[in-house]
């Protein structure tokens, strides 16, 4: 599968199927491939708890405002933010914005992993961190930053609805539309892959070539 289809397929899911583990090979394989994400300085400050324990991961769904529906999933992969060496060398940027983005473009690889291999994911940030570091004995210098469930998903999900492009974007300057630009309908073509690609590439083309 390629980066466009995982990007625009991947879904939360939060119903998993009962009795089907993720094979250990596997979560080795997203891991191996998630650790090549972009990080300040390369500092690559994730850290990953892997709970695989039902009365653990009933402890992380308490955690977890009580989302029960936590502990159907096989496998949750706590992503902690071990923000030391970005805070030494960024200061007060590196501790507050860049650690936490390092670790979020970790996170999103894992998710389209996981669903371009055929596993479901959910981000799951709805969290207590303090109870999440009692359970996990996490040390007091590092931040749990999410929850993601894996398993076989159980059912499709559709895709809730995305901003259109001229919802998000200006030109020139902050709140300029352009009169008379069109630019495409995301949810309109959702399920047709190779269309969003090509009008989003004119997209970007007219923008970059001013
Ligand atoms: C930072 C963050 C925190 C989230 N926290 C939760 C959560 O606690 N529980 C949950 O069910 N989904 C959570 N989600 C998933 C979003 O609800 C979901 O991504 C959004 O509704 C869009 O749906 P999609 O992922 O299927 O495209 C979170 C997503 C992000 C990025």
């Amino acid at each position: 599968m390629d980066v466009e289809q995982a990007v625009i397929e991947r879904r939360s899911v939060r119903n998993y199927l009962p009795d089907k583990p993720v094979p250990k090979e596997i979560v080795g394989k997203i891991l191996d491939i998630a650790r090549y994400a972009p990080s300040s300085g390369n500092l690559q400050n994730w850290k990953v708890i892997l709970v695989s324990d039902h009365a653990m991961k009933e402890e992380l769904a308490n955690a977890a405002l009580k989302q029960k529906w936590i502990t159907m999933a096989p496998l949750l992969l706590v992503v902690c933010n071990s923000v030391g060496d970005v805070k030494r060398l960024y200061k007060e940027r590196g501790e507050f914005l860049y650690s936490i983005q390092n670790v979020s473009a970790f996170v999103q690889n894992i998710l389209l992993t996981a669903h371009s291999i055929g596993l479901g994911t959910c981000w799951i940030g709805a969290f207590d961190p303090e109870a999440v570091k009692r359970v996990l004995r996490i040390p007091d210098d590092v931040e749990p930053e999410a929850i993601i469930s894996i398993g076989y998903a159980a059912e499709e999900f559709d895709a809730p609805s995305r901003k259109t492009i001229e919802q998000f974007c200006f030109f020139d300057i902050w709140g300029s539309s352009e009169k008379g630009f069109g630019p495409l309908p995301l949810q309109e073509h959702m399920g047709a892959v190779g269309e969003v690609s090509k009008k989003g590439k004119s997209f970007f083309s007219r923008i970059f070539k001013k």
